[in-house]
Formats: structure tokens, sequence, C-alpha cells
């Protein structure tokens, strides 16, 4: 078991109270699909050539029998939380609401605070997100769940990038459901961020007090100063960062995208009240930035998607910088802008933020590229701290390695790894990293 890595010189100490831990998501780990209805990334990973090596999630990381086992790395790893995500067409079978019992009881029991997501893409079969009524449908599934888990469980995320599930599932279709909509997607933005703010409610009347969302969010680097590049990278600035962001925290929707949502001004206004329900915290998950000019006329590949010629940008390269396996820049102190950035956005209206994923794909055991990204982060977030960020929490994505969407099991994101022909974990040598660094940050310092 690899598990021995030092970092050169300690991460320097977060504050007080600051929540760390792991994520995954229910579709890409849970497995035991037979036990639950269901979802359009079910109907999506059977149709062929959808996933790059024709595997599907039906057994995954057989997380749903193995979470004990899973529960133990935790508690081994000695991480304060945990972020998981609950299947909805799991709450909806019979029985589903029983595992996410069992789950909460074990982390409790070894000391790890649950953190559930409750909405990570996997949108039960039949429902849809260009319908409106998808958003009322989601906060009567979010009641019952908070009914059940909300005296064990304090801390809740409403939806995992809305951003990422309404241009890859709904604009390009190189997720589920599958749909090449292109700027016809943004109803299925709009509902999402609808569906949000009434889970916020929802939770609140359930008795929450501890409520967030986890979005992405990345800088965007103009390719030149050229003003047509500027403008390009603007407007990607725009569908990736405000599109999302400016409605949550401001209750407004950029200039020029609320006339493209759904439903009359009236009524799209009366929507932003509620999309604008105060958050305590707000969720950033951050991987890199993006380089962007103006349209080049043809097709790109970026991280794995093939982005059409007619988009009004082009994403381009970032040289000079290590890639993960994915092909994705390694860039931590893009963190730190983005972190800064926000604040200077958003002033007051920027709640305490919290990282909940940051991680990067890499193969083997002996994973010190793994450990070079985290520790750079990590590093590249103390430093927003340090520049006033109010920052609470950081998540490493992810626990184990799993079924990373449309690329299957190719990418590996875990600190534990999965051999999906026997389902062993093995520790990676970031995870040994990781349990040191927290064990680091525990330590009372001398003096
Ligand atoms: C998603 C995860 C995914 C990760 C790596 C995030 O966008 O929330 O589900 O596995 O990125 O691609």
């Amino acid at each position: 078991m690899a598990t021995d890595a030092r970092p050169t010189t300690p991460v320097p100490r977060f504050p007080d109270g600051f929540l760390w831990g792991v994520s995954t998501s229910a579709h890409q780990i849970e497995g035991a699909a037979g036990l639950r209805g269901p979802s359009v990334w079910d109907a999506f990973t059977a149709e062929p050539g959808r996933v790059r090596d024709g595997s599907t999630a039906a057994v995954a990381c057989d997380h749903y029998h193995r979470y004990r086992e899973d529960v133990a790395l935790l508690a081994g790893l000695g991480v304060d939380a945990y972020r998981f995500s609950v299947s909805w067409p799991r709450v909806d079978s019979p029985g589903g609401l029983d595992f996410y019992d069992r789950l909460v009881d074990e982390l409790c029991a070894a000391g790890v605070r649950p953190v559930p997501t409750l909405f990570h893409w996997d949108l039960p079969v039949g429902l849809d997100w260009l319908e409106r009524d998808t958003a009322a449908r989601f906060a009567e599934y979010v009641s019952v769940v908070a009914e059940r888990l909300g005296d064990r469980v304090g801390k809740w995320i409403t939806l995992n990038e809305p951003a990422e599930h309404t241009l890859l599932g709904h604009a390009l279709g190189v997720h589920a459901p599958g749909r090449e909509l292109l700027f016809d997607a943004l109803p299925a933005a709009h509902h999402q961020l609808l569906a949000h703010g009434l889970a916020v409610r929802a939770l609140r009347a359930a008795g929450a007090t501890d409520v967030g969302i986890a979005n992405s969010h990345g800088p965007t680097w103009p390719a030149s100063d050229d003003p047509a590049d500027r403008e390009a990278a603007d407007f990607y600035d725009l569908l990736l960062n405000r599109m999302f962001a400016d409605p949550l925290l401001t209750g407004r929707y950029p200039e020029g995208v609320g006339e493209l949502m759904p439903g009359s001004a009236e009524g799209v206004e009366a929507d932003l009240e509620v999309i604008a329900e105060p958050l305590d915290w707000y969720g950033v998950n951050y991987y890199a930035p993006t380089r962007v000019g103006a349209p080049q006329g043809a097709e790109i590949e970026f991280g794995g998607v093939t982005l059409p010629a007619e988009l009004p940008f082009s994403v381009r390269r970032i040289e000079g910088r290590p890639v993960t396996d994915f092909g994705w820049p390694v860039v931590p102190e893009g963190l730190t802008e983005l972190l800064t950035g926000f604040r200077d956005r958003y002033g007051d209206r920027l709640p305490p933020v919290v990282i909940t994923e940051n991680g990067c794909s890499y193969e083997g055991l002996d994973d010190h590229d793994r450990i070079a990204y985290l520790d750079g982060h990590v590093r590249a977030l103390h430093r927003a701290v340090e520049a006033g960020v109010d920052v609470r929490g950081y998540f490493v994505w992810s626990l184990l390695d799993n079924f990373e969407w449309a690329e299957g099991y190719a990418r590996r994101f875990g600190l534990v790894h999965v051999d999906f022909e026997t389902l062993r974990r093995t520790p990676k040598a970031s995870y040994g990293w990781f349990r040191d660094l927290l064990a680091g940050q525990r330590r009372v310092p001398v003096g």
C-alpha cells in the first residue's frame, strides 16, 4: 500500500473550524442499479457510443453494498465531512431512502459529518429540466429527504453544477440526456436554478440552517488583447460563471440573458426572487481556468468534449503547464484568482465559500502528480484566505476512482484506487498525503 508521501514544507494552517472533506456522487459510485428506478444516465449509457469505453454505472464501485468499508476509509483519512449525493430515482423506489439512513448513521458513528447533494445529474427517467414542473417536483423530493435525514444532517447542497449539466447534457449532448440544443438549452438552466431556490425554501421549512449549492467556476483568460478575443472570453465567462452566480447572489441575470429565459419578463422576475433566496454558503467546484478566443470556424477538442464550430468563442490551449490525464492544465493560482475575483465582483453578497470539489485524473497508486496538484491548490486556497476571502472548507474530488460520466472508468480521480474487476479498494499515495495534511492542520501550534 503506497500511503507514505510527505509534502516538503507544511501547508499553512487554515482558520479554526475549517471543514476538510472529500466528495463523491451517487451515480458515479453506488451501483445497485437494480434497486432503484432508472435515471437519464442509465438511458444515455444504454445508447451505443455514448460512453468512451462502452461501460455503464450499473455496478460502479458497488458503494451501495460496500459503504461500510468506504466510511472506514473516510475515518482513516480523518476528514471532518463527506460530500455524497442522494439519488432521486433511488429515493423514488421502495426502500431507497433506507440506504441513505444507513449511510448517514454510519458516518455519524465514525465522526464524519454527512453533507448530501440533492441532485448530481441523475434525473429520474420521465422528468425533464426543460419542463418547469420539474422544479416543483424536485422541491417535493427534497422535502421527503429532509424530513427523513434532517435529524442527523446539518449541511445541505441543493444542486451540483447546473452549468455543466446544462452545457454538456442539454446544449452539446455529450452527457445525459444527450440533447444538442445549443442556446435553446437555456430553459434547463433556469428551471434548475428555480429548483434550487424552491429546494432552499423546502430545506428551511424542514428546519435546515446550513444550505449551499455547488457550482463549477474557473477564471476565463482571453487568448490575446485583441478585442475579438476579449469579447469572446467575456461571453464565455458570462456562460460559465455569471449566468449561474449572478442570479443566485444578486437576483439578476447578466444583461441580455433574462430575455432568453422561458416565460414572461414578470414571470422571470418573480422566479429570480426564489432563485436568490439567501444562501448560508456558496460552493465552488474548481478544476482549471479556460483560455478563450474569438471563434475559429472549426470544431475544437476540449477536455474530452468536441465543441461545435458555430459557438461564438473558441477554447485554446493553455501552454507551458503540466496537464492531467484528462488534458486539463494544472493552474493552482487560478483558484486564488477565481476567489479574489468573486469577492471583488460580488462583495458583501458573496456568502462564505466552500470548495466543494477540486481534483485531477491520474493513473497509478504512486500518484505524486495528484499530490502535487492538490498540494498546490490547497496552498493557492490559503492565499485566497490571506487575501481576505472567507473560505470555510475544502473537499477533494474524489474519495474513490469512479464512473467518470462519458469517459467511463478511463479517468481516475480517486485518493483510493478501485479495481473494477474485483472492486478492491487500495489507498494511493495521495490518500496518505491528505491524511497527513489533515493531521498537521489539527496539531496545536507550539508557543
Ligand atoms: C463533476 C463530477 C466529475 C468531476 C470530474 C465535476 O464537474 O461534478 O461529477 O466527476 O467534475 O470531471
